[in-house]
């Protein structure tokens, strides 16, 4: 009998997908004596464990049987009526529970804004540089991402209005656009309230939905808390996005999407197509931890812990960075975003990097127009100090031997 060939039957959605960046990062934590400045991943150290076995125990003692049950596809009614809460108090926005869905990690969240909008060839605008986790889900609907450069106020709206022009005359039909308003992904940049606001009046005069990221919000090291996207909208407009994966725990899996009423009972019906509902454990460990207020104590400590790890990065990259590198400096989240002169290759640092046993992300993941060659992310949440202290030396020292043998 001929051996199947089931690749000749993948869709043709299938077969325009490509390798993940977020594979490659996976596979560079696990290798073993690796010095890991990559992956967007929380440090364990902060992981609230003895509380979890706890409340896991108290749970299955006293609600064994709907905790182990499937739950409603919209998510735990009384833990969407406590996130909503969440949403008024920490996010400023007027959201009711029925305005919430809840699922598995924002990333099931944008798949399912994706399925809902997007159609074959449907652009959605996304900064330069963004977080290839969101533009891969776009493209995985054969949607069309389109680059907006950042600055240090966020998205140039003033960029977009031009591009929103050009595409809408060349017949492209724009649909969204993807932001990281806070400590974003990947360039700890923080969008200005001024832009948000300019940001939402250009999807009122264009009619494009915004899909507002929010993984790092809660993790603000210093300066005032921005009103989030959804606080300011006024139509309707903000799919917004929340997860715990960074402020208490990526394996529970457990996040949240804030939309108008409409949008949300459509994405219920993409979601229990999808997975039914998201765990229902972790729904109730998580309703728990906010109600007996440790969530909200447990992210007060990661704030401090993680300013403190930034503050070692940046002191560091300050003794040790030659004068022609420039990187950002983020007042909140897990990322330092490095730019090397024009003609160095993030790619090729990363090659010495690794042979130093040191990983980081280089740039050039993050930017869907091809660029960002000389760039490259830090992420100092994962590592442990010693680590960083000593990658960025070295680091350091990588940089200046390529600059010399430049010259
Ligand atoms: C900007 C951004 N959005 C979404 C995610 C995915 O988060 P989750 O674990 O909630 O799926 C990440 C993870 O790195 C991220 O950085």
């Amino acid at each position: 009998m001929a051996p199947h060939k089931p690749g000749e039957l993948f869709s043709v959605n299938a077969r325009t997908l490509k390798p993940s960046a977020i594979e490659a990062i996976h596979k560079l934590l696990e290798e073993p004596g690796m010095r890991s400045l990559a992956g967007a991943w929380p440090d364990p150290l902060v992981f609230p464990t003895a509380e979890i076995s706890k409340i896991v125990v108290e749970l299955l003692e006293s609600l064994g049987d709907s905790a182990l049950q499937y739950g409603s596809t919209r998510g735990h009614p009384a833990l969407r009526r406590a996130l909503a809460d969440l949403a008024e108090s920490q996010l400023g926005a007027r959201i009711t529970a029925d305005q919430i869905l809840v699922t598995s990690g924002s990333a099931q969240g944008l798949d399912l804004a994706c399925r809902l909008f997007i159609d074959p060839g449907d652009v959605v605008l996304v900064g330069l540089p963004s977080y290839f986790g969101a533009t891969a889900t776009i493209a995985s609907q054969g949607g069309i991402n389109f680059g907006i450069p950042l600055d240090g106020q966020g998205i140039r709206t003033d960029l977009m209005e031009d591009a929103l022009r050009t595409l809408h005359r060349d017949g492209s039909r724009v649909k969204a656009v993807y932001v990281i308003p806070n400590f974003q992904n990947p360039s700890g940049i923080t969008m200005s309230l001024e832009r948000r606001r300019e940001l939402l009046d250009l999807a009122d005069r264009f009619q494009f939905m915004i899909f507002e990221d929010d993984p790092y919000g809660e993790l603000r090291f210093e300066g005032k808390h921005l009103p989030s996207l959804a606080a300011l909208d006024r139509s309707g407009c903000v799919v917004h996005f929340h997860s715990t994966s960074k402020t208490f725990s990526p394996g529970m899996r457990v996040a949240w999407v804030a939309a108008q009423s409409e949008v949300i009972d459509q994405m219920e019906r993409f979601k229990q197509a999808s997975d039914i509902s998201t765990n229902s454990l972790a729904q109730l460990i998580l309703l728990e931890l906010i109600q007996s207020q440790k969530l909200q104590e447990g992210i007060d400590r990661n704030r401090a812990h993680y300013r403190r790890k930034r503050d070692l990065m940046l002191g560091l990259m300050g003794e040790h960075f030659p004068d022609e590198v420039d990187w950002t400096r983020p007042s909140g989240g897990f990322f330092t975003f490095v730019t090397l002169p024009a003609q160095m290759s993030g790619d090729d640092l990363l090659l010495d990097a690794l042979e130093e046993r040191i990983a980081f992300v280089s740039g050039s993941a993050f930017f869907v127009d091809g660029g960002g060659l000389n760039t490259f992310r830090l992420s100092f949440s994962q590592a442990e100090g010693a680590d960083i202290e000593a990658a960025i030396p070295c680091l350091g020292a990588l940089i200046k031997k390529r600059l010399a043998d430049r010259n």
